[in-house]
C-alpha cells in the first residue's frame, strides 16, 4: 500500500517562514507514484503556498481544520467550498487538540466527516485514547466509539484514511511503543473490517505522536503502518525531509 507523510503545522511560522519551508520541501520531494506527502499549514497561508507550487509539484497541501458547514452565518470559520474553490484537497478532521480545545463534540466530528464525504474530498479523521482511557483499559471502546460515531453511513464511503494518534504521545516526546502502535493498528483495521465491511485496501491508518526524525524509519516499517502524521518534526525541513526519506526506504524495501 501506498505510503503517507503528512505535516500538521499547527499555529505555527509567518507567512514568510511558510512559503520557505513550502519551497524547499518542493524542491525536495518529487513524484513518487508510492508516496503521498501532505502539508497542513495553517489555513490563512494555503492560497498563496499553493501559488507558490511547482507545476509538477508531488507535494499536497491541506487544511488543519473546516466548518461542518458549507456557508452562512458562523463567524470566524472557514468552510470546504471556500477550501475547495482555491484547490485543496485534503483536510484533517478531529484532531485531539480541537477535540480538548475547542470542545469539537463527537456529533461535529460526524458532521465534518458527512461534510467531507458529501464534498468528495480527501480527509484524515484524528482517533486516540488519553492516558486515561489506556490506563483504565478502555482503548478498545474509545476506538470503537470513535469510529462508530464518525461513520453514520460506512457502506457508502469507498476509502477511509485515519490517523491513530495517541492523545499522551502529541508534543510530549513520548511516543508509542512500536508494539503498541502495532497492536492498535491492527486492531482498527480489523474493526473496520468486521464492523463496517471495508476491504484492507480501502482503510489507510497513520500513526501520529511524537514521530521525528529518529524514530520515522522504524515507525513507517510497522505492521498495518501506512504512513506518520507529524507535528513538530514536520516545521523544519531537515527532520520532515528525513522523514520522507524514511517512508521512501521503506517503499523500496
Ligand atoms: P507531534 O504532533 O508530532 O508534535 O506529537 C502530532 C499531531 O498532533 O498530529
Amino acid at each position: 500500500m501506498k505510503k503517507i507523510v503528512a505535516g500538521n503545522w499547527k499555529m505555527n511560522k509567518t507567512s514568510a517562514e511558510a512559503t520557505s519551508l513550502v519551497q524547499a520541501l518542493d524542491q525536495f520531494h518529487s513524484p513518487d507514484q508510492k508516496l503521498d506527502v501532505l502539508l497542513f499549514p495553517p489555513s490563512l497561508y494555503l492560497q498563496t503556498l499553493n501559488a507558490e507550487l511547482k507545476i509538477d509539484s508531488a507535494l499536497h497541501l491541506g487544511a488543519q481544520n473546516c466548518s461542518e458547514h458549507l456557508s452562512g452565518a458562523y463567524t470566524g470559520e472557514i468552510s470546504l467550498l471556500m477550501l475547495q474553490s482555491i484547490g485543496i484537497q485534503w483536510i484533517l478532521i478531529g484532531h485531539s487538540e480541537r477535540r480538548i480545545y475547542y470542545g469539537e463534540n463527537k456529533d461535529v466530528v460526524a458532521q465534518k466527516v458527512k461534510t467531507a464525504l458529501n464534498q468528495n474530498i480527501n480527509y484524515i479523521l484524528c482517533i486516540g485514547e488519553t492516558l486515561t482511557e489506556r490506563e483504565q483499559g478502555q482503548f478498545e471502546e474509545i476506538i470503537k466509539q470513535q469510529l462508530n460515531s464518525a461513520f453514520q453511513n460506512p457502506a457508502e464511503i469507498n476509502r477511509v484514511y485515519l490517523a491513530y494518534e495517541p492523545v499522551w504521545a502529541i508534543g510530549t516526546g513520548k511516543t508509542a511503543s512500536l508494539t503498541e502502535i502495532e497492536q492498535a493498528h491492527t486492531f482498527i483495521k480489523n474493526y473496520c473490517k468486521t464492523q463496517f465491511k471495508w476491504l484492507p485496501e480501502q482503510v489507510h491508518v497513520l500513526y501520529g505522536g511524537s514521530c521525528n526524525e529518529k524514530n520515522a524509519l522504524e515507525i513507517l516499517s510497522t505492521k498495518h503502518v501506512d504512513g506518520v502524521l507529524v507535528g513538530g518534526a514536520s516545521l523544519q525541513f531537515d527532520s520532515f525531509k528525513t522523514i520522507i526519506q524514511a517512508a521512501r526506504s521503506c517503499i523500496n524495501n
